[in-house]
């Protein structure tokens, strides 16, 4: 099913306005996980949000194609952003600017690698410019992101500065989006799932999916796995984002779903693979033959094989975030 195709799904659901800058050409696959299913006792599906059709896909290619809109009003010509040196974010910036038609300056955190691998060849490839600080936090990212800035406008360039992750209320309405595509898909499929889980990071994606299920209604649980900071501080963020996005769109919706961020499956920080994301991700390629990342979807994915308590009873959907990139990084 193409979901972009005639606007039927427009008349229906108007509070989601349809991507500013459309970057995927047809709905990302959504099918179901015939091994696991047998093999962890419980039925499963999956949403290959790794399959977004360019930059080497990942949930943020549909964050861009709202956040490329801010773009095209401020007449960027420069995009800059920030994140890790694996940062699949600045990847996703550095092809989309590409693109359009755009340079990309990547701020990020950490020390320049002697080579290039993974995402940050793919930077390269693209032809971002990149700037390193090793010992800085979030803090002093944007502050060194925002000096890029003011460098940039100086050299009569026109910067857009997008924020980490690309979770803003703007980029956060692609996955509202994402859930419209996906309330199809159910409905075509005769499914009906009792959770979502996916990674969450910067809290835009989930806050995405809530907003989206406030508007256009269901009732299945959203599930985030925390892999960056503290559960309760994103579980926290991904509400505010959540409640940005339905006034940003003027919503007269009086309730959504909490935030639900499990914390138990980050290991010891950020970056950091763990046994129980190994284990989860050795699985998953091995019986369904679906590569996931160390650092998000492996430990997404864990919170499924462990039969999280927070998983109601009922048919799960894992959504892909992507993240291939970061296995080849070789650090
Ligand atoms: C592969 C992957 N999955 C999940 C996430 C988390 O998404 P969000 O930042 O919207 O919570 C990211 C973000 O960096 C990511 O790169």
């Amino acid at each position: 099913m193409n979901s972009n195709e005639g606007t039927s799904t427009e008349e229906l659901h108007p509070q989601v306005p349809a991507p500013t800058v459309p970057l995927l050409p047809s709905a990302t696959a959504l099918h179901r996980l015939p091994r696991l299913s047998r093999d962890l006792g419980r039925e499963l599906w999956i949403k290959r949000d790794d399959l977004t059709a360019v930059g080497v896909g990942g949930n943020k290619i549909r964050k861009l194609e709202y956040l490329l809109g801010e773009a095209d009003a401020a007449q960027a010509d420069v995009l800059v952003t920030i994140g890790a040196v694996q940062s699949n974010h600045c990847r996703a910036v550095a092809a989309v600017a590409s693109m359009t038609g755009r340079d990309c300056h990547l701020v990020l955190t950490g020390v320049e690698p002697q080579q290039a691998t993974g995402n940050l060849l793919l930077d390269n490839y693209l032809g971002a410019s990149a700037e390193f600080h090793p010992d800085a936090d979030w803090a002093q990212t944007f502050a060194a992101a925002e000096a890029a800035c003011e460098r940039l406008r100086g050299q009569g360039r026109r910067p857009l500065l997008i924020p980490v992750g690309g979770s803003t209320p703007t980029g956060a309405l692609g996955y509202a989006n994402a859930y419209r595509e996906f309330g199809h898909q159910c409905a075509d499929l005769g499914l009906s799932p009792a959770a979502i889980v996916h990674a969450n990071g910067s809290g835009g994606t989930q806050a995405g999916l809530i907003a989206g299920r406030a508007l256009l209604g269901g009732d299945v649980k959203i599930v985030g796995v925390g892999v960056s900071l503290d559960a309760e501080l994103m579980s926290q963020v991904s509400d505010g984002l959540a409640d940005a996005v339905l006034r940003d769109l003027g919503s007269q919706v009086s309730q959504r779903q909490p935030a639900t961020v499990l914390g138990d499956y980050r290991g010891k920080e950020y970056g950091v693979p763990t046994a129980a994301g190994q284990e989860a991700s050795d699985m998953m390629l091995k019986r369904e033959g679906i590569l996931l990342d160390p650092v998000y979807t492996a430990k997404a994915f864990a919170a499924i094989v462990a039969n999280d308590a927070a998983l109601p009873e009922g048919p799960v959907v894992f959504w892909h975030t992507g993240g291939a990139p970061a296995v080849f990084a070789g650090e």
